[in-house]
């Protein structure tokens, strides 16, 4: 039997093309003559998860891409931790409810497969932003008072585009911005949980929430499952998962990298003013526990 090769436009002229077999090509369509480019037309035959993987990491890839030149380097502080850890619990806290939500409106379509898939992701979610609020505590931060009245900038933009999609009249593309934000929490490895922990003292667990957003927890598995279910899907609904993918890398390195260009300094004034009192650390004294950054960086957010 033939590979399966699939396609997507994920801009005006920038085309992802995968085949089954793991080879992936970024294709720009400028320049080549109207009528002699098979991918110019979207595609339309099924998928494969060989193909289908390419297709979404590719999108990843490519929207990290943008940035890739600028992005920060900082080192790993508590405070910075702190921060990622409230953008945590922001991107997961809404997650069970819009997952339902899109799962209704999938039922009222008659796609009663995409239904059950949304509904058994928003079981799987459901309570993951308590994870995050259990290490806020255990770093004796006043969680819920911090996360009540702190949303990271860089972060408001990526919960605002998972809110839009799951009320679109047509949410399919919930499923990809939930499958960038799983597969870049599943390239943290046990290093990065370990840098983390070597800043807290011992015995203090404050990597509930990365364990279980990372090589070593569910994240794995969850994006097993979501190719597997991408690979299932009708052509029209792969290209709009697959865009949607890119969409939210776009948004999710850019808002990161928003987060991460603040010194320590500017940090910990946003969390004094959000809780209205000081935090239980002070600036970092050589606490230099190696690059915080990219995607497989231990202090990203998951879902
Ligand atoms: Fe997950
Ligand atoms: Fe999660």
């Amino acid at each position: 039997m033939a590979l399966v090769t699939e396609w997507v436009n994920v801009t005006d002229n920038i085309s992802i093309i995968a085949r089954e077999s793991g080879e992936v090509w970024f294709k720009t369509r400028t320049g080549t003559k109207e009528g002699l480019d098979p991918f110019a037309t979207p595609m339309t035959g099924v998928g494969a998860m060989g193909s289908t993987v390419g297709l979404l990491d590719g999108a990843i890839n490519l929207g990290f891409a943008t940035i890739e030149n600028r992005l920060a380097r900082p080192d790993l502080t508590l405070a910075g931790y702190i921060v990622a850890l409230v953008g945590c619990y922001h991107t997961t806290v809404d997650s069970p409810r819009n997952l339902r939500r899109a799962a209704s409106r999938f039922k009222e379509l008659g796609r009663p497969e995409v239904a059950t898939y949304l509904e058994e992701r928003a079981r799987e979610e459901t309570g993951h932003d308590r994870l995050a609020l259990k290490d806020l505590r255990a770093l004796g931060v006043p969680a819920e008072r911090l996360v009540a009245n702190f949303v990271p900038e860089g972060i408001k933009p990526l919960c605002k585009r998972f809110d839009d999609l799951c009320i679109q009249d047509y949410p399919i593309g919930c499923i990809g911005y939930s499958y960038c934000l799983e597969r870049i929490a599943a390239l943290k490895q046990e290093t990065d949980i370990e840098k983390v922990q070597a800043m807290c003292p011992d015995g203090v667990d404050v990597t509930r929430f990365l364990r279980a957003h990372s090589s070593l927890g569910s994240e794995a598995a969850h994006v097993e499952e979501a190719i597997d279910f991408v690979a299932s899907l009708p052509a029209n609904d792969r290209i709009r998962v697959v865009q949607e993918t890119y969409e939210s890398a776009l948004i999710m390195a850019e808002g990161y990298n928003h987060e991460l260009l603040k010194s320590e300094a500017e940090i910990l004034k946003e969390l004094e003013q959000a809780l209205g009192e000081a935090l239980p650390y002070g600036p970092s004294r050589g606490a230099v526990l190696g690059p915080r950054h990219e995607r497989n960086s231990a202090i990203e957010a998951g879902t």
